[in-house]
């Protein structure tokens, strides 16, 4: 069924939308919650929380699947196509990986460090993921 632009899927304009949302929650978050108190630093958590595992749901329920079957069939695994998913695979896994990390453990060490470095490969992956989607449906040229 053709989504909402009439040539991505429903499920992929969903997962753009799903995906696009939970980046600019994260930004109001983090202009928004100076924590500069326990209770502060407290709601900060509980939101990350929410976001990561939102997050988590949208790339298991949209992605992988996704993934999984343009690498089940016979692809260049060096074609620009290929390369491009797979970096962007490895950023999103990574940006995951790291807010799991830091919604379960509140309190790591140099904890603002791993928070720049997760933000960033969040905003790496999903910049990838924006040029994927114009790439494959047919947005750009
Ligand atoms: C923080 C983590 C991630 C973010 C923010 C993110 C973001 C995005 C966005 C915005 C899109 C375009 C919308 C769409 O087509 O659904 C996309 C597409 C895609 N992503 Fe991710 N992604 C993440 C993690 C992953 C992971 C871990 C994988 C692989 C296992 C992955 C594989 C894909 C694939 C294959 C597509 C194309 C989907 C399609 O056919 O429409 N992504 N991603």
């Amino acid at each position: 069924m053709l989504g909402i632009f009439g040539k991505a899927p429903l499920t992929s304009d969903l997962g753009l939308f799903l995906e696009l949302g939970i980046l600019v929650v994260l930004l109001i978050v983090l202009r928004f919650h100076k924590i500069k108190t326990k209770q502060a630093l407290s709601r900060h958590h509980r939101a990350m929380v929410v976001v990561t595992i939102l997050g988590f749901i949208v790339t298991l329920s949209i992605m992988v699947p996704s993934f999984l079957i343009f690498f089940s069939a016979k692809v260049d695994l060096l074609s620009f196509f290929a390369l491009l998913i797979i970096f962007h695979a490895l950023t999103g896994a990574f940006a995951l990986a790291f807010g799991i990390r830091l919604a379960i453990n509140v309190r790591l060490k140099r904890q603002r460090r791993w928070m720049r470095t997760t933000m960033f490969l969040w905003l790496f992956a999903i910049t990838l993921g924006l040029i994927l989607f114009l790439q494959i449906y047919g947005y750009l040229l």
